[in-house]
């Protein structure tokens, strides 16, 4: 039997849809996220350049953001590395955080998968300390996979 899907994993299913344009579908989706949760003050993906070896800033809501994160690095590299999603409380508490947007207190990161290998991250922040748990965590991780079939 398929699992029930989330209200906005059926949004994100239904605007992708037939839609195959890469840069338009993700787009859509961090635009989707930034306007379906409170408090939050970014949103958007971090994309794996195999040529230079980095997380490279993808499409996203929010302000002006690190262009380049090396995998192993803050919480978006962390997350890459690691191969999983981490739900980070306050970014202060994390060791070598970077700090794109001074407003961030806390933070929601997950990977995205193409044909089975990681293809970036997406990632959350908040101003508001403690803003991502577990409810958070799974329904991204469900995003994540809709996405797959778009990318
Ligand atoms: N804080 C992230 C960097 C990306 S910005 O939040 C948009 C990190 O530590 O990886």
């Amino acid at each position: 039997m398929s699992k029930v899907l989330s209200l906005v994993s059926q949004q994100l299913d239904a605007l992708l849809t037939g839609e195959t344009n890469v840069v338009s579908n993700l787009s859509n989706a961090a635009a989707l996220i930034f306007q379906n949760y409170e408090d939050i003050n970014w949103a958007g993906f971090y994309i794996y350049n195999s040529n230079s070896d980095t997380l490279d800033l993808g499409p996203f809501q929010g302000k002006v953001a690190c262009m380049h994160i090396q995998p192993g690095s803050g919480v978006v590299g962390t997350a890459f590395s690691e191969n999983e999603s981490l739900v980070v409380p306050n970014v202060h508490d994390f060791a070598g955080h970077i700090a794109c947007d001074a407003d961030s207190n806390s933070e929601l990161v997950v990977p995205v998968y193409k044909n089975d290998r990681i293809y970036g991250i997406i990632d959350i922040d908040s101003p508001r300390l403690n803003r991502f748990g577990e409810i958070e965590k799974n329904e991204v991780e469900e995003l994540s996979e809709i996405l797959s079939k778009y990318i």
